[in-house]
């Protein structure tokens, strides 16, 4: 028997105190100093279980285990050997998370040369044909029982996309509202109002700094960096949306309404994030509209299969052509404006599902929609009327958030999950109407948020490696 001292896991391996679990992310945000080690065993799972027995199915090299609760895990060699925690198999350090085994010389096929149970129930420990000897703790086993379909189900959260569709009564009652200053300055602030975005596609953050009753400007450029990484588009990094000679894009051409649209269908990626800050709102109209698209993929399924057929199986082409005049980020520090020429075009489905039917992707704009059908030319009449009724759908009462944003309410959504439009609209003589916008990737923000979780020793934690 081997003493728990003995044991080769390293300090980076060990898991953190989960007394603080339970307390809420603003005051875990109050708390947070900087964060030196990881949690890798999540609280859900965690509950101090004592393994009572293991066993060896040698025809399917799995090990059973089983804890003295009556819950069950099994394991496959192979997976226990490629993710062992120790040093030898994880470079964990505070930049790095890597795995040092190389699949061309690994051993799929290996076969531990000796397992042992702890005798009071709190680890496995293996012996590799390399000599190599894992620890796996109980509380790590279970966190990582694949076998168990509720853990499947729970690892599946870390993808933060789950999102809660809505209508008009749901968002209205729902919508998350945070103030800026909390964002600015507490991670759980932050944590939250990203975590808003990541379920209901958009959240607002009201209050942004004001100097002599004006709202400063540079509201989204901070917010930015707070996330991680604004993502460039041809508009450059932060674009101002207000009525401009020689417009690049509709929503600068006048004060005239903007149909519901998603910005970029015309790129082949376009960004998955758009974030619009209020400077200075219109004396009437400019309200902004949102329509959640994962939902009108519901309702059209179920109430049109037909036009839902169509949508999800048929590519339309989207173009964008003209010049956008900015200051470059690599001149960031310069005022120097470029012109930047461009002549975009993509094609998409108007409504993408993944392998589970569930949609991943909205993606609509009419002004950017191409004059090319690559079907059958008597389909083309159908996709029209297809479009006519995703189109009638979304501005179903319904299906809409009415949103006046005031000087300094920021708002953040999903632009390939939904539609956003605005009002026509009057300027307050002498003062045009204005806003800020960038864009992002839920890589990005949805990196951000389980950044924060870590650091913050947030109950939905998960463990990297
Ligand atoms: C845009 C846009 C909305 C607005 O810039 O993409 O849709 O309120 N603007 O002007
Ligand atoms: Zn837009």
């Amino acid at each position: 028997m081997w003493s728990a001292g003995s044991r080769l896991v390293l300090g980076r391996f060990a898991s953190k105190d989960k007394t603080s679990v339970l307390i809420s992310s603003l005051t875990a945000a109050a708390l947070h100093t900087s964060s030196t080690s990881r949690s890798i065993d999540s609280p859900v799972f965690c509950r101090g279980f004592k393994i009572v027995s293991i066993d060896h199915e040698p025809e399917n090299k799995i090990l059973a285990v089983k804890w003295n609760d009556g819950k069950c895990g099994r394991y496959p060699y192979v997976w226990l050997r490629d993710t062992s925690p120790d040093p030898s198999t994880y470079t964990i350090s505070d930049a790095m998370t890597a795995r040092n085994l190389f699949m061309k010389n690994f051993d799929v096929e290996v076969v531990p040369k000796s397992t042992e149970r702890a005798q009071d129930g709190s680890e496995v420990r293996m012996e590799w044909p390399c000599g190599t000897v894992s620890h796996f703790k109980s509380d790590w086993l279970r966190t990582r029982n694949i076998s168990d379909p509720d853990t499947r189900q729970w690892r599946r959260k870390v993808y933060l996309n789950q999102p809660n569709t809505w209508g008009s009564e749901e968002i209205t009652a729902r919508l998350k509202r945070f103030p800026f200053k909390t964002v600015m300055e507490t991670d759980g602030g932050l944590h939250d109002f990203l975590e808003a975005v990541c379920v209901d596609g958009l959240a607002m953050l009201t209050n942004s700094p004001a100097t002599n009753g004006k709202t400063d400007r540079g509201a989204v450029s901070k917010i930015g960096e707070r996330i991680g990484l604004i993502q460039q588009t041809h508009f450059g990094t932060v674009y101002e949306v207000s009525t401009k000679p020689d417009a690049s894009n509709m929503a600068y051409a006048n004060s005239g309404e903007l149909p519901l649209h998603a910005d970029f269908p015309s790129l082949t990626h376009p960004p998955e994030l758009q974030m619009l800050h209020m400077i200075e709102r219109a004396e009437t109209g400019g309200v902004s509209l949102f329509t959640d698209g994962f939902r009108i993929a519901e309702l059209l399924k179920k109430e049109k299969p037909g036009v839902y057929k169509l949508l999800t199986t048929e590519t339309l082409e989207y173009i964008e052509e003209g010049y956008d005049v900015h200051t470059p980020a690599y001149k960031r520090d310069s005022d120097a404006l470029v012109q930047f020429d461009y002549d975009m075009c993509s094609r998409h489905k108007t409504i993408t599902l993944n392998d589970d039917g569930q949609p991943t992707t909205i993606r609509f704009g009419n002004a950017m929609r191409s004059w090319f059908y690559d079907m059958d030319v008597e389909k083309v009449l159908p996709m029209y009327r297809a479009l006519k009724t995703f189109t009638d759908y979304c501005y179903q009462p319904r299906n809409l958030l009415h949103l006046q944003l005031e000087n300094g309410d920021v708002v953040l959504w999903a632009n390939t999950r939904l539609l956003h439009a605005r009002t026509a609209f009057k300027s307050y003589p002498g003062r045009s109407r204005t806003l800020e916008g960038c864009y992002f990737g839920w890589d990005f923000l949805r990196s951000r948020v389980r950044v924060l979780r870590d650091q913050l020793n947030l109950p939905d934690n998960q463990p990297s490696a």
